[in-house]
């Protein structure tokens, strides 16, 4: 890989794209952003604004230099000169092999391509690239400038030196990478959230509860645990002293017995008229940035929290702080 790097394209400046940019600024990156939306300089300036306030809460000293945002009139003229290229466009697997292969066509050499898919498979698409072996996932989560975790998943034809080196780039702008050493649909975490959103939609469905009263089953209990152990840290626990094997003694009848469906529910216009609507009262009027704000401001408080308690993603956080003073 480029190393030092200076300068990274970003396919696409969506929620994702704009979240990367967001990120990398802050880390003294430059960054050039090729997305067709008419609008993308306007959103794109939302979110780093929502975020430039979120990171001042987090690290309230200015990092030494801020990159610079430009945008690009095409990928090829936003990859000239980049030393990493990070896609995020619609998670549509045609548009994603066509920007990833025009990225790679005129990438320098050592330049890494990585895709955000959260959950297509990389074989697929970097099979139409010039060097699929630089090729690789980089799975971030929303918000993508507070939230350390990144899957890196390499596919075929990808060298494990793209899978270190693009670990190593991630780490060093404060991220956690997770490898995902077997290549599968969904990775590791969508897997997880794919299960609990689908059960989440049956409750919904067969009108068991509101969108509202199930972000509240989250919310109050298992989702506050869930920021430092994680489910296999947090049953552990559950089994008391006698730890592991009394939980599993325990609950493991349980597991047969069908509470769960996991088969995806339909999703008719009914049920996602349903869900539209109780989530919009569950916003009672707030605009999706006012809600981002509140998610950040909470977000920045139990990353604060975690790394006082030298703990899950706090370790990352204070690792970002060194890093950022040195
Ligand atoms: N939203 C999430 O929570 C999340 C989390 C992790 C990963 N991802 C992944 O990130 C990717 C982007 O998702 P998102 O939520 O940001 O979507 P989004 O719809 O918010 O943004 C996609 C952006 O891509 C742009 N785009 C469309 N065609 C393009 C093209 N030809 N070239 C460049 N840009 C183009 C769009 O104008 C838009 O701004 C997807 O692969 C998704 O699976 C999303």
């Amino acid at each position: 890989m480029t190393t030092p790097v200076r300068k990274v394209a970003l396919l696409g400046a969506g929620v994702i794209g704009a979240g990367w940019a967001a990120r990398l600024i802050e880390n003294g990156i430059d960054v050039a952003i090729a997305d067709p939306d008419p609008e993308v300089r306007r959103k794109t300036e939302t979110v780093l604004a929502n975020a430039e306030r979120a990171l001042r809460r987090l690290f309230p000293d200015e990092p030494d230099r801020r990159g610079m945002v430009v945008f690009s009139e095409s990928v090829e003229d936003a990859v000239d000169g980049a030393d990493f290229v990070q896609e995020s466009a619609p998670e549509r697997e045609d548009l994603k092999r066509g920007l990833l292969a025009r990225a790679a066509a005129v990438a320098p050499a050592g330049v890494i391509v990585a895709t955000s898919t959260s959950g297509l498979l990389p074989s697929v698409l970097q099979a139409d690239c010039r060097f699929p072996e630089r090729v690789v996932v980089g799975h971030p989560f929303n918000p993508v400038y507070l939230l350390p975790l990144v899957e890196v998943c390499g596919g075929k034809s990808t060298s494990a030196e793209t899978i270190e080196a693009a670990s190593a780039f991630y780490a060093s702008i404060g991220m956690h990478p997770l490898v995902v050493r077997n290549e599968i649909d969904g990775f590791i975490a969508d897997r997880l959230l794919e299960a609990l959103w689908r059960e989440a939609l049956h409750l919904v469905n067969d009108g068991v509860a509101t969108t509202e009263e199930i972000d509240r089953a989250v919310c109050y209990g298992a989702g506050l645990r869930w920021a430092f152990m994680g489910t296999f840290g947090i049953y552990r626990l559950a089994g008391g002293e006698a730890g592991m094997r009394h939980f599993m003694a325990q609950f493991g009848p349980a597991l047969k017995l069908p509470w769960t469906k996991l088969e995806a529910p339909e999703l008719t216009d009914e049920l996602i008229d349903r869900v539209s609507e109780q989530t919009e009262q569950q916003a009672a009027g707030r605009s999706v940035r006012e809600m981002e704000r509140t998610r950040d401001d909470a977000l920045v408080a139990i990353l604060q929290a975690l790394e006082s308690q030298g703990i899950g993603a706090g370790i990352e956080v204070a690792r970002w702080r060194e890093t950022r003073s040195q």
